[in-house]
Order: C-alpha cells, then sequence, then structure tokens
C-alpha cells in the first residue's frame, strides 16, 4: 500500500499530465472543501476508523479512503455524473443480501461503480456464480485487482469468482445471467437514468430473472421512472428491487 505522501504524489502528477498545470492548481481548493466536509462529518472519525479497521482485519487491503469526484480519473459527462470513491459499510451489504431470498448460485453479482471492490469483496461471502466489478477509473480497479488477489475474510469464502473491470457503466455489456445489480451511491440522476435505462433495455432484450440493490438510495426516484421496476423491501440507508416479472 502505498503511503499518503506517495499517494498524492502521485495522484498530482497524473492530473498535471492529463489537466495540465493550470486546471490541477483550479481544482485544489474543491479538493479541499471535500475532504473536510468528509473529515468532518458528524460520523467522520469513527467512520474513517472503522473504514481502516476493515482493511486490517480483512488481510491488509486497500478500501478505504474518500477520493472526491473531482479527483476521479476520468473525464467527460461521466465524471461530471459520478459520485466520489467511498467505500461501502460492512453490514449494511450483509443486511441488503439476506433480505431477498435469492438461490445465489443462479445468479451474478455486478457492482455498478465498484471502486476499489469492497462490495464485491462482500458479497463473496454468498455463492454467488460469479462476482464482477464495473469501475471506469483506472487506478481505482487497479487497486480493486490488488485486493482480490490480498482478500482473507474470517468467515468461510464462498465464491471465488471475483473480476474487477474496468468499463463505463453507461455501456457495459451485462452477462446473459440472472443479475443482481448492486449500487452505492455511483451516480447522479443524470447517469443513474442511464444506467438504469440500459439494463432494463437489456433485460427486456433477453429476460432473465433480476434484483437491483441501491445503498445510500439518493436518486431512487430516478428508478420510480421505469415500470419495469418494483420495490421489494427498504431500510433507512438501502432499497432493494425487482427488475421485470417474477
Ligand atoms: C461510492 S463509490 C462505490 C464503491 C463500491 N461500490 C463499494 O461499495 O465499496 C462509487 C464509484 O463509482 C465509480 N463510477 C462513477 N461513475 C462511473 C461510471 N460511469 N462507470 C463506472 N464507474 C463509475 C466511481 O469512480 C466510484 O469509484
Amino acid at each position: 500500500m502505498l503511503d499518503v505522501p506517495k499517494k498524492l504524489a502521485s495522484r498530482l502528477a497524473w492530473s498535471v499530465k492529463r489537466r495540465g498545470v493550470r486546471d490541477t492548481v483550479k481544482m485544489v481548493p474543491q479538493v479541499v472543501v471535500a475532504r473536510l466536509k468528509h473529515r468532518f462529518h458528524p460520523e467522520g472519525r469513527a467512520y474513517v476508523q472503522a473504514d481502516r479497521a476493515f482493511d486490517e482485519r480483512y488481510g491488509g487491503i486497500d478500501t478505504a479512503g474518500f477520493i472526491s469526484p473531482v479527483e476521479l480519473d476520468f473525464e467527460g459527462s461521466a465524471k461530471d455524473g459520478a459520485n466520489g470513491y467511498q467505500a461501502v459499510g460492512e453490514e449494511s451489504v450483509r443486511e441488503m443480501m439476506n433480505s431477498v431470498p435469492l438461490e445465489h448460485e443462479k445468479f451474478t453479482f455486478v457492482d455498478f461503480g465498484s471502486g476499489k471492490g469492497r462490495a464485491c469483496l462482500l458479497a463473496s461471502e454468498f455463492p454467488f456464480e460469479q462476482i464482477i466489478g464495473v469501475e471506469l477509473s483506472e487506478s481505482l480497479h487497479q487497486v480493486a485487482c490488488d485486493n482480490v488477489e490480498k482478500f482473507t475474510p474470517p468467515w468461510p469464502q464462498r465464491c471465488n469468482h471475483i473480476t474487477p473491470v474496468q468499463a463505463d457503466a453507461t455501456t457495459y455489456a451485462l452477462p446473459e445471467k440472472p443479475l443482481v445489480i448492486f449500487m452505492y451511491n455511483p451516480f447522479l440522476a443524470d447517469i443513474m437514468r442511464k444506467v438504469v435505462a440500459h439494463i432494463v433495455r437489456d433485460l427486456e432484450a433477453k429476460p432473465r430473472e433480476a434484483y437491483l440493490f441501491y445503498n445510500r438510495p439518493n436518486h431512487a426516484n430516478v428508478l420510480e421512472e421505469f415500470d419495469a421496476i418494483s420495490l421489494l423491501d427498504e431500510r433507512e440507508y438501502w432499497k432493494a428491487y425487482r427488475i421485470g416479472q417474477a
């Protein structure tokens, strides 16, 4: 794992190369504000500690931390419509997965906006046929690949077929398998609409059983625009949906 000054230096070098010195300098105040907001969030300190403890507990992986949207290493409309990186809470994934009785062996789990891969790693507690993480950021995708290698859970891992993929969620070609789709607040409303329309079209063309688990469902109103999507269960921090017919 890189230490903080090395990480910062490599991000700055990347940004100068891709955006130039002037745009990198312009970005700095936005990054500082986003990081301070994150650091001094009411749950901040406890959250940061739990985030790091998770990585130690699971084999010295690297899923902790926060990356603001302006720092993500991709550009264009995908970046304008992206939320930053932050890993999902362990218990909420477990709670969501247990809320809908599924024959996991039949399903492929796909995390749209998989970041460093925490949700994919946690999903391997369940016997999914396959687990795929779709992440547009090259650097986060690389970290996810390393994490898959290092991951050592304290529970029996019931799916060893975890594949991080570097791709844009708006165009990613879904596997022709029954699907459990997972999202942890990855997009703003416009990209969310595009991604969900893409998923619904794919399922209409090739009908199969599919569920959507949406954690921190800030744009759940977008899902209400689609007749094919129906709410199955919800808690304070997540909503579970069925896509298409039972
Ligand atoms: C909040 S993080 C979620 C991390 C991960 N799912 C987890 O639960 O630990 C959202 C991720 O979505 C990614 N993302 C945003 N827009 C994307 C797009 N169009 N295609 C793929 N990934 C995207 C971001 O780079 C970021 O890593």
